[in-house]
């Protein structure tokens, strides 16, 4: 809570200059840079800030979000490398002919859907603010992913392909995690 309340204290004062004031400029540059740091805060609670950094920090839609928007952000992040990493697995699944490694790409690819399909419920729970459910989604879906990425490491061991697609989906649901985190009441 202490964030939402200190980031509201901080707006306040400023709408009412805004309201007198002849530019918008000043406002508007004060609030991106006040997301600026919000967002700086959940990336460096996250394992991998560099990520962080490179995916929801830079996002431009990152500037105008509130909290909620955030986890919005960050959920449909997450779709989109979903539905990039199962374009990932048709098209390698086309250039593989080893039944094993065919056969571990569709369990993959059937991963994939069902992780997409508690992605988007995640994301309609999300925009109705019930998040203890996204929780249970973002959970349920990575695990999926989680499951991918473990039958490369049953015998025979095998590097999976998709190895840093999955670990990408891994990070994005800990950003929402440490978002959705940050609005339920503590
Ligand atoms: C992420 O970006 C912020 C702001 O640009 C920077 O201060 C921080 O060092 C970066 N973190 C990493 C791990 O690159």
């Amino acid at each position: 809570m202490a964030y939402p309340l200190c980031f509201i204290s901080l707006i306040l004062p400023l709408l009412v200059i805004c309201a007198c004031c002849p530019s918008h400029t000043a406002a508007i540059r004060f609030e991106t840079k006040a997301d600026a740091a919000l967002v700086q805060s959940i990336c460096k609670e996250s394992l991998d800030p560099d990520f962080c950094n490179r995916t929801l920090a830079v996002d431009p839609r990152v500037a105008a979000a509130s909290m909620d928007g955030l986890a919005l952000l960050s959920i449909s992040l997450t779709i989109d490398q979903l539905q990039t990493t199962s374009d990932n697995i048709a098209s390698i699944l086309g250039q593989t002919s080893d039944p094993v490694g065919r056969q571990r790409l569709i369990v993959c690819g059937t991963d994939y859907k069902d992780a997409l399909g508690q992605f988007l419920r995640a994301f309609s729970s999300s925009d109705t603010r019930a998040y203890w459910d996204v929780i249970d989604r973002v959970r349920d879906g990575t695990n999926k992913v989680i499951d991918c990425e473990n039958i490369y490491k049953r015998d025979p061991i095998s590097v999976s392909p998709i190895t840093a697609d999955n670990h990408n989906v891994i990070k994005l649901s800990e950003l929402t995690l440490i978002i959705v985190d940050k609005i339920l009441p503590h």
